[in-house]
């Protein structure tokens, strides 16, 4: 087994360390510069769509709301999402015209196969975001668009959920094409920036600044709770770094979108409570700092994810988390990298095995 982990402590560690190539792979021969284009091979008509179901759990339920922002944002088609478990029983209004999203990093989840089977069932087109190779949902949606992230053991997602949502960003370009709603140069614009991610979360796990997340997640090892914060299409990553801590910790987390803390959270602050802030580059920067001002008035600690070179900022944090510095639209998946670390490093030091988080399975195929 030792041989297996390539010298990492856990299958996790090694599974974040993986990210730089796990991402080329999900990227590579479908990104064409030179026309703006990308090639996802996948058999579906873009234009017949007239909305959008992203249907997933977990992490890969994270991801989608990413992909959710992105769609939105580049396609102009409306989107929902929904937790699997949800979808199956609301009665969801499904019609020829909707394409159906599953999201899955196993394949074999219980609740996302039977929401699919649910849409299918309704008339919708199906397509799998998918990363196990002839899993169940493969077999059952219409096309599958593969992450190729390679195996994942460890049971807390890494590779995966940042794959994912790489994947989602070329699809939200490959709709945004057809469909006409992206310029060609916007397009160049954005698929440099997505081509440029393998080498930023390359550059995010240089020793020096793996070692200053480590050395924060020792200060703060012995919180009972912690809060994350992001806006935009970085409030998933708020919310994929706390069920992260929480699943490997068992340190209470909650997220919320920045704005949204005076409407309860704001409560809890005192201080004893970790807010980390996703703060990089971003139109909305500034209010996201004056939500910060208001933990600070509180006590709060802060720990702020701030984009390398963003110096003005800095004085806000307790603590600083730099990352290289990426569009904002592809900049969900380098802050990730770094929430990952800080909750791997807080549940080692509380001596927990990550690889085997108590009462949590790789993947849920009971319901
Ligand atoms: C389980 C795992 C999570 C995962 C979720 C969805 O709860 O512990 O890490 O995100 O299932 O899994 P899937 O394979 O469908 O992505």
């Amino acid at each position: 087994e030792a041989a297996e982990k390539g010298g990492y402590d856990s299958y996790m560690m090694k599974e974040i360390y993986e990210q730089p190539n796990a991402l080329t792979n999900t990227l590579i021969g479908r990104l064409h510069d030179d026309t703006g284009q990308v090639n996802l091979d996948i058999d579906l008509d873009p234009a017949s769509f007239k909305r959008i179901s992203i249907i997933a759990c977990g992490t890969a339920y994270y991801a989608g709301m990413v992909g959710e922002y992105l769609i939105e944002q580049l396609a102009r088609i409306p989107v929902d999402i929904d937790v699997a478990s949800e979808y199956r029983y609301r009665d969801p209004l499904v019609s020829e015209h909707t394409l159906a999203i599953v999201m899955s990093q196993s394949g074999e989840t219980i609740d996302t196969l039977e929401a699919l089977r649910e849409a299918k069932k309704h008339g919708a087109k199906t397509l799998g975001i998918i990363n196990a190779k002839g899993s169940s949902m493969t077999r059952e949606v219409d096309d599958t668009l593969y992450i190729h992230a390679g195996p994942e053991i460890g049971v807390a997602s890494t590779k995966a959920y940042t794959s994912m949502v790489s994947a989602m960003l070329m699809l939200a370009l490959w709709l945004g094409r057809a469909r006409g709603t992206l310029s060609e140069d916007q397009s160049r614009e954005l698929l440099h920036a997505a081509r440029e991610l393998p080498r930023l979360v390359e550059a995010s796990l240089t020793p020096e600044r793996v070692e200053n997340i480590k050395a924060i997640a020792g200060k703060y090892a012995d919180a009972r709770d912690f809060l994350f914060l992001g806006r935009g299409v970085n409030s998933p990553t708020a919310y994929e770094g706390a069920l992260k801590l929480k699943e490997i910790s068992y340190i209470h987390a909650e997220a919320y979108a920045a704005g949204e803390m005076k409407h309860g959270p704001i409560a809890l602050i005192d201080e004893h409570m970790p807010v980390v802030v996703v703060a990089t580059e971003s139109k909305l920067l500034e209010k996201t700092i004056s939500n910060v001002q208001e933990v600070r008035a509180r006590r709060g600690k802060v720990i702020l994810v701030l984009s390398e070179g963003d110096t003005e900022n800095a004085r806000y944090g307790d603590d600083v988390i730099y990352v290289p510095r990426a569009h904002e639209l592809v900049s969900p998946v380098v802050n990730a990298v770094a929430l990952q670390l800080l909750a791997i490093f807080i549940a080692e030091k509380l001596g927990k095995d990550v690889d085997k988080p108590r009462n949590l399975a790789k993947a849920v195929t009971v319901e």
